[in-house]
């Protein structure tokens, strides 16, 4: 469903809302179509929700917080995804994920300031076989170590 973007943020909501109307569980598709239009789920958004599925901000805020697919501010132009599942951990993951943060001077979940790149964690990536993966904007890529993160960070600032 395509939302005019002339209606405010609310209304945008409530169309989302909408299309899921009657289904059961419906936060969570909800949320998506949420990402999906705004490109992360703002804290505006939470009153919102939890008028429309009479249920608590609290509620609302528990489920945004535990599943770490649900951006909390805009992405930045790249977004790198590492990959913290148990066959990447077994590959170096872990010390993937440290020298980014390192590197970015970022947590996982947030974006440099200015804008440039966010960092997320994600937990396979379907490439097991062939860990440490990482996704630099969409592109998958495997066996990375800190040297060949750093080149493709940099590449993709480039473009
Ligand atoms: S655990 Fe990393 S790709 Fe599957």
């Amino acid at each position: 469903m395509t939302v005019g973007h002339s209606l405010s943020i609310e209304d945008r909501v409530r169309a989302i809302v909408t299309a899921h109307d009657g289904e059961r569980g419906r936060l969570l598709p909800i949320l998506h179509g949420i990402q999906a239009e705004f490109g992360y789920v703002d804290e505006a958004v939470v009153p919102v929700l939890a008028q429309e599925l009479n249920i608590s901000r609290a509620d609302v805020h528990g489920v945004i917080t535990f599943y770490h697919d649900f951006r909390k501010a805009p992405a930045g132009r790249t977004e790198v995804r590492v990959c913290r599942g148990e066959a990447c951990q077994a590959v170096g993951a872990e010390n993937l994920m440290a020298h980014a943060q390192r590197r970015l001077g970022v947590s996982t979940g947030e974006t440099t300031p200015g804008g440039d790149v966010t960092l997320e964690q994600v937990f396979c990536l379907g490439n097991c076989a062939l860990g440490p993966s990482v996704q630099v904007n969409g592109r998958l890529y495997g066996r990375v170590g800190t040297e060949r993160l750093d080149t493709l960070m940099a590449e993709a600032d480039a473009r």
